[in-house]
Order: structure tokens, then C-alpha cells, then sequence
């Protein structure tokens, strides 16, 4: 089942381009003279009133569908025009925080069996809140008892460490602003060009699937690291924080991710020659501050690795000092999208480097059913 690939995460990786064709079949609408394009989600068309009414909406999950739910969490801002909050679901739980009535929550999850999700569904079906899961499981406990959802369809996912699911979790909750925003004239445009970008989204993530060599060359300047920081922020915050968890899960190797904002008060004073540091530095609003960082961090003569958009390295790394990794430039919200790809292909060659088991990472399990 594996076909030509050596694991499971290399596999569930390359594929892809083809998961997030399934997860956007029949749900983009292309639009022509006389109508606007547009997205259809079936599970939530009956409940986006309520949605757009709601108090607030909350994300909830845990792991990767926690930073699925962060990358998509401007974006849904924007167009929603409600306030977004995220919840760890273990966190919620120990703090019995407020869910309210007028509360739309969110659960997100890959295997839709999460204990720790599915408590937290409990406790906001006990307060009232509309609830909607979204989960690439059929029939699974949190698709069963939301009051609606949207299937992610990313295809089955075998690896412990979550990959397709994570950008097909992104790509739903883009749709699914676009779905919520779909009623505001004043956003229009700004929706047209995301449906084309996500339109044209596969074919991108099959272009920065071909730094699969780069990226095996860089593990192997990596492997020995004791530790290996990343740095983003804004869209592309929640790609610094999966990255790094997808390179402690999988190559045991200490990784942080850190919001870029914070760098000054505190992580700046761990940064000296040896530390490798990865900064996601795309070009979107937040770019001129993420050159200062890399400037900051130069100054400090950090050992800077820097993602950035296609023919940008000039501009982030002007002395040539630091590696640059070039990512294709998609709509600044889906960017964490194609941004994610380099990191994983990055984590599945340390671990195969540092001879460690890629699809069954020692003490985890895929789907954790126990609190
Ligand atoms: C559905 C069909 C799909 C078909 C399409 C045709 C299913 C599972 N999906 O897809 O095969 O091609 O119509 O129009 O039969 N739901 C929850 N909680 C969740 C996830 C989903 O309550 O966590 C509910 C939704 O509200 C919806 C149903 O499950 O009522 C199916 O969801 P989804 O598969 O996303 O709907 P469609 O994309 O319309
Ligand atoms: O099935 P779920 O999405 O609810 O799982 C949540 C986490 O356990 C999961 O994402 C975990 O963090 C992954 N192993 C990360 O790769």
C-alpha cells in the first residue's frame, strides 16, 4: 500500500496535491458572467446564519488540527467578521472555560476520536453552543454528535505524524470562511482571488514538493542538532509551531516554535553561531518585519535558515550569509499551505538520517483515545 515510497508520512506527504483535490471536489464553484464564483459546503450551507449570528466562534482541538485551525484563524477573521478564539481541548477542560449559547465551536480532528476533543464537544453540547466538527473520519465520534460539520476528505492517513490532513484541514477552513464571508458585496474580490488561489492550489504544492532534495541535503546538515528553532508569524505563526512539532514527533530532535513577535522578550537570548534557526519569512503583510528579525537575528550572528517567496533569497539574506529555502507565492492565507511542505520533508529525512521509526514515532500512538 505503500507503493514506491519507504513509510507512510513519505507517502501521505507527495500525495498531497491529489488529498487536496479531493478535499475541494464539488465545493468550488467557478462562477461565470452572471454569477460570482463561490464555495459550497454541504454540512454547513442550513447553519451559516446561525454561524454569522454567533457570539463568537471557537476553535477547538489538539496537535496538528490545533495548528490547522491557528493557520486559518486570520483569515476566518476577516471574512466572518466575528471574533475567532482557539482552545487546546485539554486546556479548555481543565479550566472549564466559558462556552456560551451564543458560542459557534469548532472541533477540529483528523481521526474524529480524540478524547480529549470529544470531551470538549461534550462540555459545549452541555452549554448550549452550536456545535461543528471538522474531521476526515466518517461516522467517526465527532462527525456522529455535532450538529453539523464538513468532511475533510483527505483520504485515509496512516502515519502517526499528520501531513495530508493538515492541509486539507487549512484548505476546509479557508472554504469555510469564504462560505461564512459569502454574503458581504465589500469582500467579493478578496474571495475571488482566495477560490482562484485555492483553485490552483494543488499544482503549487506539486512545485514545492521538487525541494525534496534540498531539503534532504539540509537534514543531513542538521542531523547531529541538539535543537532547531523556527520562527513565524501572522498566517504563517502556526507554521512555525507545526513544523517544530513535526520535528520533535518524528527525529526526536528538540524543536521550538516561536511566534517571531515574541523573539525580544526572551528566545532572543538563546540565539549565538551554533543554534540553527528557521525563519518563515513568505511575502505577505508581515514581510518588513520579518526582515527585521532576520537583521536582528544576523546581528546575533544566528545560524539563519530562511524560507521565503520565489526569488526573494536577495532580499531576506542580502549578504548571502544564511540558506534560503524558495517557496512558489500563493494568496497570503493559503500560503501556510505550501509553506508546511518543506518543513515535513525536512522532518521525514532527519528521521530516517537519525535511524528512527518515521511512521510509528516511539510512545505515540495516531489517535489518542485516553485523556
Ligand atoms: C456529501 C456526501 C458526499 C457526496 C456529497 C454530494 C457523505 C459523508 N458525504 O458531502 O459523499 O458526494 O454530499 O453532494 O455522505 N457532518 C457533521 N459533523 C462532521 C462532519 C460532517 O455533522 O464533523 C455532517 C454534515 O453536516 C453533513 C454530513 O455530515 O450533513 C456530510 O458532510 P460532508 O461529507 O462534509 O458533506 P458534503 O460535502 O455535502
Ligand atoms: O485525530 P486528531 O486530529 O484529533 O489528533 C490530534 C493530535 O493527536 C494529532 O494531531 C497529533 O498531534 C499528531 N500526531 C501530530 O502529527
Amino acid at each position: 500500500k505503500k507503493g514506491n515510497y519507504e513509510h507512510f508520512m513519505q507517502k501521505e506527504i507527495h500525495e498531497q496535491p491529489e488529498s487536496l483535490t479531493t478535499t475541494m471536489r464539488g465545493r468550488l464553484i467557478c462562477g461565470d458572467s452572471s454569477k460570482a464564483k463561490s464555495v459550497l459546503l454541504g454540512g454547513l450551507k442550513d447553519h451559516l446564519k446561525t454561524i454569522r449570528r454567533s457570539r463568537r466562534i471557537v476553535f477547538i482541538g489538539c496537535g496538528t488540527s490545533y495548528n490547522a485551525a491557528l493557520a486559518a484563524r486570520p483569515f476566518l477573521e476577516e471574512l466572518s467578521g466575528v471574533p475567532v478564539t482557539m482552545e487546546l481541548a485539554s486546556d479548555l477542560l481543565d479550566r472549564q472555560g466559558p462556552i456560551y449559547r451564543e458560542d459557534t465551536a469548532v472541533f477540529v480532528s483528523q481521526s474524529g476520536e480524540t478524547a480529549d476533543t470529544l470531551l470538549a464537544l461534550q462540555y459545549a453540547l452541555e452549554n448550549g453552543a452550536l456545535c461543528v466538527g471538522i474531521t476526515n473520519t466518517v461516522g467517526s465520534a465527532i462527525a456522529r454528535n455535532t450538529h453539523c460539520g464538513v468532511h475533510i476528505n483527505a483520504g485515509c492517513e496512516i502515519g502517526v505524524a499528520s501531513t495530508k490532513a493538515y492541509t486539507s484541514q487549512i484548505a476546509v477552513m479557508a472554504m469555510m470562511a469564504l462560505a461564512i464571508g459569502d454574503d458581504t458585496i465589500s469582500s467579493q474580490a478578496r474571495r475571488e482571488a482566495v477560490i482562484d488561489g485555492l483553485f490552483g492550489l494543488p499544482n503549487k504544492v506539486k512545485e514545492v514538493l521538487k525541494l525534496d532534495d534540498e531539503m534532504k541535503d539540509l537534514a543531513k546538515l542538521l542531523m547531529d542538532e541538539q535543537s532547531l528553532l523556527m520562527f513565524g508569524r501572522g498566517y504563517n505563526y502556526a507554521t512555525a509551531l507545526e513544523g517544530a512539532l513535526k520535528v520533535k514527533e518524528v527525529a526526536l530532535m528538540h524543536s521550538e516554535g516561536i511566534l517571531a513577535g515574541e523573539m525580544k522578550h526572551g528566545p532572543l537570548a538563546l540565539v549565538d553561531e551554533t543554534l540553527p534557526i528557521i525563519v518563515i519569512a513568505t511575502h505577505d503583510a508581515c514581510f518588513s518585519k520579518q526582515q527585521s528579525v532576520i537583521q536582528q537575528l544576523h546581528a546575533r550572528k544566528g545560524r539563519l535558515i530562511v524560507m521565503c517567496s520565489k526569488g526573494e533569497g536577495p532580499l531576506v539574506c542580502s549578504n548571502g550569509s544564511c540558506r534560503v529555502i524558495e517557496v512558489p507565492q500563493v494568496a497570503d492565507c493559503l500560503q501556510p499551505v505550501v509553506n508546511i511542505v518543506p518543513l515535513q520533508l525536512l522532518s521525514y529525512h532527519l528521521t530516517v538520517l537519525r535511524g528512527y521509526n518515521v511512521d510509528q514515532p516511539r510512545n505515540l500512538a495516531k489517535s489518542v483515545t485516553t485523556q
